[in-house]
């Protein structure tokens, strides 16, 4: 069942809780992080609490608490939900103050949790590939924070799913960037490329873990900038998340890009294989 936390207790996930001085609220001042839970056990977690931390200290926020207890109190959640396919969501915030654009005197962060059911890509759309459009990338130049600064990417979702698309895909001067809610692969020719981790884009944690697949696998991988049409020309396009894992991709701006993924399902289900082992 659905199990929520805020600030200092667990809570029903209907009720009001966030004041209206929230600064999560008013001004998306904070930061947020995705686990997956398989069977009962979160993944990667010590890569996500990592990334958290380095997101924190970017803009300047200080964890309610100490890591270990974090971590305890997502267990403890996760825990009270009996979730076994689940996603954990956690958001920290500059806490509850006046409104005003400086930070306030006193640290008081908020910390909300909740966790329920784990979205899950229809086995059809695993198998056959998913639908994308591209769109211009109108975010800041920060996106390797995972603030919760999210109506650009908001925008460009809602784009895609109005012209019956499942992802938008970012570009930034002719380079893809990023998906609105993922990272973007190409196979060509046997090597895997992929946007390098700079400033401009969520260095995310599926991201990751496919490029140790693919050096587990012996493809080569390049991180370097491609360009729309590169996109056009590739034998494979895929996209990772925490929630999508690798979902191949079978259209683009309505156009038909490939029908079957081999490189894909080879890295999907090496990705498959370390979720199990941890
Ligand atoms: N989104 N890029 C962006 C902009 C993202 O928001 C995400 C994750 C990713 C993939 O990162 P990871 O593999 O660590 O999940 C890339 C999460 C799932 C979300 O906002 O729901």
């Amino acid at each position: 069942k659905m199990t929520a936390w805020y600030n200092g207790s667990f809570i029903d996930p209907d009720t009001a809780v966030i004041p209206i001085q929230e600064r999560g609220h008013q001004f998306g001042d904070g930061i947020y992080e995705v686990i997956r839970v398989y069977s009962g056990m979160p993944f990667a977690m010590e890569d996500h609490l990592d990334r958290l931390e380095k997101s924190a200290a970017a803009v300047r926020l200080t964890l309610p608490m100490p890591r270990e207890e974090l971590e305890a109190l997502l267990l403890e959640a996760l825990e009270r939900s009996g979730g076994e396919e689940a996603e954990i969501y956690l958001q920290i915030t500059r806490g509850i103050h006046p409104r005003n654009h400086a930070f306030p005197k006193e640290d008081r962060p908020a910390l909300s949790i909740i966790v329920s059911p784990a979205r899950v890509l229809p086995e059809e759309e695993q198998e056959n590939g998913i639908r994308v459009i591209t769109t211009e990338d109108k975010r800041w130049t920060q996106c390797w924070i995972k603030s919760l600064n999210l109506l650009p990417n908001v925008l460009a979702k809602q784009e895609a799913v109005e012209q019956g698309a499942r992802e938008a895909l970012l570009i930034r001067d002719g380079i893809v960037t990023e998906g609105s809610s993922t990272n973007v692969f190409l196979l060509r020719s046997g090597t895997l490329y992929t946007h390098p981790a700079t400033e401009g884009i969520l260095h995310g944690i599926t991201r990751d873990r496919i490029i140790r697949a693919a050096a587990e696998a012996d493809i080569p991988v390049v991180e370097e900038t491609f360009t729309t049409d590169a996109l056009f020309d590739a034998e494979e396009v895929f996209i990772t998340s925490t929630t999508l894992e690798a979902a191949p991709v079978c259209e683009i701006n309505g156009r038909t890009t490939g029908s079957s993924f081999p490189g894909t399902m080879k890295l999907r289900n090496l990705l498959q294989q370390q979720i199990r082992k941890e």
